[in-house]
């Protein structure tokens, strides 16, 4: 029963998770060690030759729309968006986004059978039933969002006290790890900090040492963070190359939760 454990600067380490079949398992109870650390990742839970089938499926998805957009019931349609935002100050960011949502009946079944797995075992981290944040009778729900980072791609400060859904729990981003670092993309890539304090504005003062996190990472691994405990960035990706492919360079899946409530807010303050 005993887990094998280990820790990198504010990482820990967690072995034994396979994906299958729309569930992410184990037979290993996690350690009380891995579930007081800020941010664990789970090695190899996914096979490479899964994700690039994934990836393969969402970034050759014939998206209808080109950013949120509401239908009748108030809920959006799958989207895919292009953001070119690297002068602000607020949520700067260069990324491409491609988001599917479980009321869409286009949404291919892959992508949904990962995101009930993902949102399931998000569960498990902070305690909660299984079958909870799946449904829009639930307070919150998880959505499920996937990122491709161009050269020069980059997510600069976000995660402010005033975002929607606010930043209260634990686990609360759950990222799927798509690519390699010195194979895929040579330069750039995620930082985390210790987080002193959220904030409506960025200051260096509000976290602590950054640490590099690219080399730690390999495809196929989950990375869960407690936003309110951990500050996070993305430096720019292999900024001296030029490639805006999306079968090629850094590519992420990233699991958060909104308030149900919010959902059909979310057009107005996506844009800030
Ligand atoms: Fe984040």
């Amino acid at each position: 029963m005993d887990q094998h454990y280990k820790k990198e600067g504010i990482v820990a380490f967690a072995e034994g998770f396979k994906y299958h079949d729309g569930n992410i398992e184990s037979d290993t109870p996690l350690s009380k060690e891995v579930l007081n650390s800020p941010v664990i990742i789970f090695k190899k839970v996914f096979s490479e030759e899964f994700l690039n089938q994934l990836r393969e499926t969402v970034v050759k998805f014939n998206f209808k729309y080109n950013d949120y957009t509401k239908g009748d019931d108030g809920l959006t349609f799958n989207y895919t968006r292009e953001d070119k935002l690297q002068d602000r100050k607020r949520r700067a960011r260069f990324n491409v986004s491609y988001s599917f949502y479980f009321w869409d009946k286009e949404t291919p079944k892959i992508a949904l059978d990962v995101y009930y797995a993902m949102v399931k075992f998000g569960n498990r981290l902070s305690g909660r039933k299984p079958e909870e944040r799946l449904k829009l009778k639930n307070e919150k729900i998880g959505t499920m969002s996937y990122f491709y980072y161009p050269s020069g791609g980059f997510l600069g400060n976000h995660h402010f006290v005033d975002d929607i859904g606010g930043y209260d729990e634990v686990y609360d981003e759950i990222i799927i790890q798509f690519s390699k670092y010195g194979r895929d993309y040579h330069q750039g890539g995620v930082y985390l900090a210790p987080r002193y304090r959220l904030s409506e504005n960025y200051s260096s003062e509000n976290h602590g040492e950054l640490q590099f996190i690219e080399p730690l990472l390999e495809p196929g691994d989950i990375m869960a963070i407690s936003i309110k405990d951990v500050y996070h960035k993305v430096v720019p990706i292999d900024p001296d190359i030029n490639y805006f492919d999306p079968m090629k360079g850094r590519f992420i899946a990233s699991m958060y939760y909104v308030p149900t409530a919010d959902l059909k807010e979310l057009s107005k303050t996506v844009k800030n």
